[in-house]
């Protein structure tokens, strides 16, 4: 899959779907950059999948996030991401190995992902794990109430939006934007289904020190400095 950047910068400079948020783009060969300009605030954010840093650690094993959506048989080998955004998450899922659904109901977002992942696919290094990642624009709920068969994905993931804390710094540029572009969306909800229909195990990631998403304590949970993974065996 190669990208049509004539194409693609015709969409994105014909986006206008929120009047509120001025936002620009420039269009790479391996990702884009978002300008979003907010007075006082104007943030640059480079969306790829192939940045050095990111690239590096996706890679790594010992991260939390594979090893909670993983286990010591390594015999999870789907995963349904509920909560894509820009598909960070479900690219270090990919480059361990698991094929990864992802859905992601804001449409902007939806389509900037899905650009980067078309770069993603023609670059050698992430090739083959961008070829693990489908990527679709729907709600989770929806889909998760047509498509997800029970056990049809073997683990199903959560990153629904932490809740804004005034006190802290601010987070990383590239949440202040999603931040800025989506919200939440029948969360409790995706919750319920994904215990109903994950094959083996369902993971949420939280905050460090915030409490569950639901009355339901987790099975495992596995920790970062700031965020921790809740898994939810089923
Ligand atoms: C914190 S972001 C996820 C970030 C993501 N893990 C990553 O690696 O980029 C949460 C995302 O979930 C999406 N979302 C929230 N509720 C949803 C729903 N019901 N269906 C689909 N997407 C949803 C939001 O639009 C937002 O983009």
């Amino acid at each position: 899959m190669t990208v049509d950047l004539d194409r693609e910068s015709e969409y994105f400079q014909n986006y206008s779907g929120f009047l509120c948020h001025d936002l620009k783009f420039e269009l790479l060969s391996d990702g884009l950059i978002i300008h979003l300009h907010q007075p006082p605030d104007n943030i640059r954010y480079k969306h790829s999948y192939n940045e050095r840093q990111f690239f590096k650690r996706a890679q790594q094993s010992s991260q939390a996030l594979v090893k909670a959506c993983n286990n010591k048989q390594r015999n999870i080998k789907t995963v349904l991401d509920l909560t894509g955004g820009w598909r960070m998450d479900s690219f270090i899922l990919a480059c361990h190995g698991q094929t990864v659904t992802s859905i992601e109901q804001n449409a902007l977002v939806h389509k900037i992902s899905a650009y980067s992942l078309g770069c993603a696919r023609a670059i050698k290094p992430s090739a083959k794990a961008a070829s693990r990642i489908e990527m679709i624009h729907n709600d989770s709920v929806d889909y998760l109430q047509s498509h997800g068969e029970s056990g049809a994905y073997d683990c199903i993931y959560l990153d629904p939006m932490f809740p804004d804390h005034k006190s802290s710094a601010k987070p990383a540029k590239s949440l202040q934007i999603l931040q800025k572009l989506t919200l939440n969306q029948d969360i409790e909800t995706c919750f319920e289904l994904a215990l109903r229909k994950a094959g083996k195990r369902v993971v949420v990631k939280r905050p460090a020190k915030s409490s569950p998403i639901s009355e339901l304590g987790p099975d495992l949970v596995y920790r970062e400095k700031t965020i921790r993974f809740d898994v939810y065996l089923t």
